[in-house]
């Protein structure tokens, strides 16, 4: 990304402090970064910090002759090769899909025949909203490119999609729209388990777990995002599915094993799901009744089938590299290398998800990679920066694994 000129729009959001981040790590890539900070944007982070980390002046206001003197809005958009609208709120969208040009920003979107991606940040139900939904698809007519909005808790207190893209996201599309990204896995198939289970007692109760698939989805978008060819085999979740990716969904470890089995062959097998160990011996036809009040009920229950073990355990139709995941909430290191032996796989990814951590259901995560070598420790970060570090080892150690063999 070397010498690029990317041109940031900062809206008016709670997420607009992420762009602090965003900016520097651009800087460090050689990026050079102008920026125009709506009037909303002004209210969540200073001209200065932006200025300071972009090394350069911030841009305000449209009518400010000296400014357009100097550098009007045309030269603004003219010398960018990428214009990133961080966060993109409602109105900015609404006022892009109608071509509005009100300010400085909306201005340089309407002058601009560059590629344009956009980071929407805003309530659930602002972005669940009919009018925002007919924006958000024009816009998608007209060749914007999008990143997010993700899950997650918000700001105001609601859950649900809204939440601006992580920086990491974002620049890993701010790369591909620049054609500025490595993609090492370019040709190679990824396979992908993520959420959890759900297994029948009777035609309304199930057996299942907290798993979201959060980890499991951003680990195939972080697949993709390497040039990979994705198939994600998801349990049942509350998530979006990701995007450029092939979704297959199942609901028992049944169906998930199938589903595997038929995605292959694959370079690359990670088993994020969180597969029920356990499923109704017996699935009732109708609806199981109470028996006596305070009687006990026992439900005999069978175990399911290993599928990180049964794929680490193929013959011929093996992936290279196998990868599996052990949420533990106690003994964590002695209990992930207990199953990296157990089950064959290559790797094992040790995450602790013991309540107190937050990393079941959440956005952050920290976790020990188990493989021949050792135990490495890695430090504390988001759930898609964690896949994005994994799928770059799984890469080199693909091409290690490809040396060795020629
Ligand atoms: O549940 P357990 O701790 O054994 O899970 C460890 C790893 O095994 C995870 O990668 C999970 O996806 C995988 N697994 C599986 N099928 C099962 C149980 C676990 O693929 N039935």
């Amino acid at each position: 990304m070397q010498g690029k000129r990317v041109l940031l729009i900062v809206g008016g959001g709670i997420s607009a402090y992420k762009n602090l981040e965003l900016v520097r790590r651009l800087k460090e890539r050689g990026v050079s970064v102008r920026t125009i900070l709506t009037k909303g944007g002004a209210e969540f982070v200073t001209p200065l910090s932006l200025s300071v980390l972009s090394e350069g002046k911030v841009f305000t206001d449209l009518f400010d002759l000296k400014d357009e003197a100097e550098i009007g809005h045309i030269r603004l958009s003219r010398e960018a090769e990428l214009i990133v609208v961080a966060p993109t709120t409602a109105d900015l969208l609404a006022k892009m899909a109608h071509g509005l040009a009100d300010d400085l920003a909306t201005a340089v979107l309407l002058a601009t025949d560059k590629r344009v991606l956009v980071a929407p940040a805003m309530n659930v139900r602002m972005w669940q909203h009919v009018a925002t939904r007919r924006n958000v698809a024009r816009l998608r007519e007209d060749g914007i490119a999008f990143v997010g909005p993700n899950e997650g808790e918000m700001a105001c207190g609601e859950y649900g999609p809204g939440r601006m893209a992580e920086p990491g996201e974002i620049i890993d599309a701010i790369a591909t729209l620049l054609g500025a990204r490595a993609v090492p896995l370019a040709g190679r198939r990824v396979l992908i388990t993520s959420g959890p289970t759900q297994e029948p007692i009777d035609p309304v109760r199930y057996i299942a777990n907290r798993s979201s698939g959060k980890q499991g989805h951003a680990l195939a978008r972080a697949a993709a995002a390497l040039g990979a060819g994705v198939t994600l085999v998801s349990g049942p979740v509350a998530i979006a599915d990701p995007e450029g990716v092939h979704v297959v969904k199942v609901e028992t470890a049944h169906e998930m094993l199938a589903a595997v089995l038929d995605a292959l062959p694959a370079d690359i097998a990670i088993c994020a799901a969180a597969v029920a160990d356990w499923r109704a011996a017996d699935e009732a036809i109708h609806k199981l009744k109470k028996q006596n009040q305070g009687g006990e009920t026992i439900l005999k229950l069978a175990q399911n089938p290993d599928i990180l073990a049964t794929v680490a355990g193929l013959g011929a139709n093996r992936p290279r590299l196998v990868i599996g995941f052990a949420a533990e909430t106690e003994n964590l290191i002695a209990n992930a290398t207990a199953k990296h032996r157990a089950k064959g796989a290559d790797w094992m990814v040790a995450n602790d998800v013991w309540p107190g951590t937050g990393a079941m259901g959440g956005d952050h995560t920290q976790v020990h990679l188990v493989t021949p070598a050792g135990v490495e420790d890695w430090p504390p970060m988001s759930k898609y920066e964690m896949a994005a570090r994994l799928l770059a080892r799984a890469s080199e150690a693909l091409q290690t694994l490809r040396s060795a063999a020629e």
